[in-house]
């Protein structure tokens, strides 16, 4: 079984990612995130929006609907670069522009082509009830939109003054013509964005900060940050003028793009103010300059951030499987077991450690099998610290807490335990 193959396996057999509608067969591109996996999601979103928003004092969020109106689609370029002719490389799956090919070969990896088709990688809906009179709308295919479409009230409502950023992270859908690589390429998918408005004449300096910032981030999260690299891209979207990504090098899969700096420059409020007839220009209040703020965006995947974590994290050793989970993403903290399952004196205890845990960290109870079972199965799912109260237990207070990855023991009082616990979580 290669890597990826382990990884697929282990996330449905313990409840990270299901396949969607599986009793029927599947839906290709959509996965459910079951209950291990919806807690680690949580934690991402809850460290990234920490990192980006809370953090700093001219950074604010929104969370806006998935359908808007349709005409933000044409207004932003995608109703038209979305449905070109197009022909795709059946190895990479890059997609190129019949005039931009010379042979019939991939111009990025040599693969061969299919023959151009009309692609509409936007998702379609219908809104109202009478047949005949429904109206096409479609489904965000990225989560920024919504936020240019809310520069405004944003500004307003908060007196923010440029430069400031708007973050969400929120779903967007995209008919893939090939979904693929397990969460890398779903029809349905999560992103993180940061837009940040400033001063054209700014736009270098705030480029590379974001760009430093975001791989900062990143690397404070894998297991190995060496594996992340900067990819600058040579073929730009529509509406970027630059654009670096932060990659996975040792994906295993081909594809390893996690998230995109791009430089949108003033095209997305350019491209509303003309289509909805708005002023979305700024004026600052200190020099008079009217202007219409430049755009850096940071956009990343929530889910292939999870998968590549997830990737990063495996580990074999002997017969031991763990996760290395960062302790911060981690589903679990801690595991609470009694030494014995059929002694009452432990099991009581243990379940008393456990209820003081619960309410202050995300923490698992188990008296199943032996210990050695239970230790196997939390290292599995990433669990950083078991908590085994034993004989000894009974008699001074203290438990022993077992390390995920070097699988040493320290005994502890429990009265320090959930402090300690806390610290290690710092
Ligand atoms: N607003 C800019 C934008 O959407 P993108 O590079 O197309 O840019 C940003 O998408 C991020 O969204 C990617 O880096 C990737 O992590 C994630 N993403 C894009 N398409 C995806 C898909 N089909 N499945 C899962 N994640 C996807």
């Amino acid at each position: 079984m290669d890597l990826m193959e382990k990884i697929v396996s282990l996330c449905k057999r313990r409840g990270f990612v299901y396949p969607n509608s599986e009793i029927y067969g599947g839906n290709q591109g959509f996965y459910d995130f079951g209950p291990l996996g919806v807690e680690m999601k949580n934690n991402l979103k809850r460290l990234w929006w920490k990192w980006m928003t809370v953090d700093h004092e001219n950074i604010v969020g929104i969370d806006g609907a998935i359908i808007t109106h349709p005409k933000v689609w044409e207004a932003s370029g995608h109703v038209k670069n979305f449905s070109d002719p197009l022909s795709e490389c059946k190895k990479c799956h890059h997609r190129f522009k019949q005039d931009d090919l010379a042979e019939n070969r991939c111009p990025d990896c040599g693969g061969e082509l299919t023959e151009p088709r009309n692609y509409n990688i936007l998702m379609q809906t219908q809104l109202g009830v009478i047949e005949g009179e429904k109206i096409n709308a479609y489904l965000r295919g990225e989560a920024c939109q919504t936020i240019y479409l809310n520069f405004k009230n944003v500004l307003q409502t908060n007196r923010l003054k440029i430069p400031f950023g708007i973050c969400q992270i929120g779903k967007a859908f995209r008919n893939e013509v090939t979904p693929g690589n397990f969460l890398f390429r779903q029809r349905e998918f999560e992103q993180w964005d940061l837009q940040w408005f400033c001063h054209p004449s700014e736009m270098e300096k705030w480029f590379d900060y974001w760009k430093n910032e975001r791989m900062l981030w990143y690397q404070g999260l894998f297991t190995h940050p060496d594996n992340l690299v900067f990819y600058r891209h040579e073929k730009l979207a529509h509406y970027a003028e630059k654009a670096f990504d932060i990659q996975y090098s040792a994906s295993p899969f081909d594809g390893s793009e996690i998230e995109g700096i791009h430089w949108r420059g003033d095209w997305d409020l350019s491209r509303h103010s003309e289509y909805s007839g708005q002023d979305l220009g700024y004026t600052d209040q200190g020099t008079g300059e009217k202007y219409t703020p430049n755009i850096v965006e940071t956009s990343g995947g929530v889910d292939r951030t999870f998968l590549f974590l997830l990737l990063d994290a495996y580990c074999e050793e002997n017969d031991r499987v763990f996760l290395k989970l960062n302790p911060k993403v981690a589903p679990y903290k801690a595991a609470v077991f009694p030494l014995l399952a059929n002694k009452e004196e432990l099991v009581k205890k243990a379940r008393e450690v456990f209820l003081s845990l619960k309410s202050e960290i995300t923490v698992s109870f188990d008296d199943r099998g032996n210990i050695g079972k239970r230790y196997y199965s939390q290292d599995e799912i990433g669990t950083p610290w078991c908590v085994t109260i034993d004989y000894q237990t009974l008699e001074d207070n203290t438990v022993t807490v077992r390390d995920r990855d070097t699988a040493k023991q320290q005994r502890l009082p429990i009265d320090n335990l959930l402090k300690h616990l806390l610290n290690l979580l710092k």
